[in-house]
């Protein structure tokens, strides 16, 4: 990690947590952790997982169940065919399905003091390695996220795709990375 030369971890949000200050560019994130995310936790709706020093939180992330699924064929763009060919070429041809399982990143943010540092592209490879372990609860193929336009570039080069071109125009983007074919 660039410049960090002190003990930080990761733990997962209880109930009991006492969570410590944070302050990541986006205020909408910021009160999510600090007034929702135990919310999610008991209708478990989300888990979420916090990097932390001894005094303050330097980044979170919150996961919840998700799929990726095909529109049906005439409701297909031209871009969106395309896309579900590419990503269905790295399925075996008798395990190809118009929808996957997938586990979506529905919060992530790290704390404006640590941006730049290597944090983000940490989250996605713990993220990555929590679902490629040897004893994998239940199946799942893509991480998804609904990424804001500011962070389409971060996404891209942690080997996420935009699934498809129908919402172009709008503010957060679905994207996906597949765990076995990136
Ligand atoms: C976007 C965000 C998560 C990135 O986290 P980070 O810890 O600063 O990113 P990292 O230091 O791990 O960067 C990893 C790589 O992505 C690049 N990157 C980081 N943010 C980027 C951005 N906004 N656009 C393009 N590339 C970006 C870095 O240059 C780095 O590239 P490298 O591997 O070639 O060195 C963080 O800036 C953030 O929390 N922003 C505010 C909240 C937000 O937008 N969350 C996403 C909600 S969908």
């Amino acid at each position: 990690m660039k410049g960090i030369d002190f003990d930080w971890k990761v733990k997962r949000l209880e109930l009991n947590t006492n969570i410590k200050p944070f302050e990541s560019e986006d205020s909408d994130l910021n009160d999510f952790l600090t007034n929702d995310a135990k919310n999610y936790l008991a209708q478990m709706l989300a888990v979420t997982y916090l990097i932390e020093t001894e005094t303050e939180t330097i980044a979170y992330f919150s996961l919840l169940n998700d799929n990726l699924k095909r529109s049906i064929q005439r409701d297909l763009s031209e871009e969106e065919s395309k896309i579900w060919n590419r990503l269905n070429r790295k399925v075996p041809n008798r395990k190809r399905k118009g929808t996957y399982p997938a586990v979506k990143i529905g919060r992530l943010a790290v704390s404006k003091k640590y941006a730049g540092s290597g944090f983000g592209k940490f989250i996605i490879q713990s993220v990555t390695s929590m679902y490629l372990d040897n004893e994998q609860k239940a199946g799942c193929r893509f991480i998804t996220v609904d990424a804001y336009s500011s962070a389409y570039g971060f996404y891209e080069k942690n080997g996420f795709n935009f699934l498809t071109d129908k919402d172009i125009d709008k503010s957060e983007r679905t994207m996906f990375y597949d765990l076995i074919a990136v």
